[in-house]
């Protein structure tokens, strides 16, 4: 199937890195390990996995510390 539309969470991230590739050098963020669809995103524009948080989320869910560098 052709997938004729962007996504929303496409658009704003496609936003968001030119912003800051004007102004800095990477971007940094974290994101629950078991969000798929961030974690996939997140991938699919360029950031990768440099570490984990453990049990960053209400002590209980660990969070992937994901960075794209420009
Ligand atoms: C994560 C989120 C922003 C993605 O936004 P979206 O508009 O659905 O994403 P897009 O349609 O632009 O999709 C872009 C990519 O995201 C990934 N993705 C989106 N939905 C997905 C799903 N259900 N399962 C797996 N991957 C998914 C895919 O890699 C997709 O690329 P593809 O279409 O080429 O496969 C959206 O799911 C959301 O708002 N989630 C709740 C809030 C959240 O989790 N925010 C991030 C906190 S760190």
């Amino acid at each position: 199937m052709i997938k004729d539309k962007i996504g929303i969470g496409s658009r704003l991230l496609e936003e968001l890195i030119k912003k800051a590739e004007e102004n800095s050098t990477l971007i940094t963020l974290e994101v629950n390990t078991e969000n798929l669809p961030a974690v996939n995103l997140y991938k699919k524009f360029g950031f990768k996995i440099l570490g984990t948080r453990k049990k960053y989320y209400n002590n209980k869910f660990d969070a992937y510390i994901m960075t794209k560098f420009f």
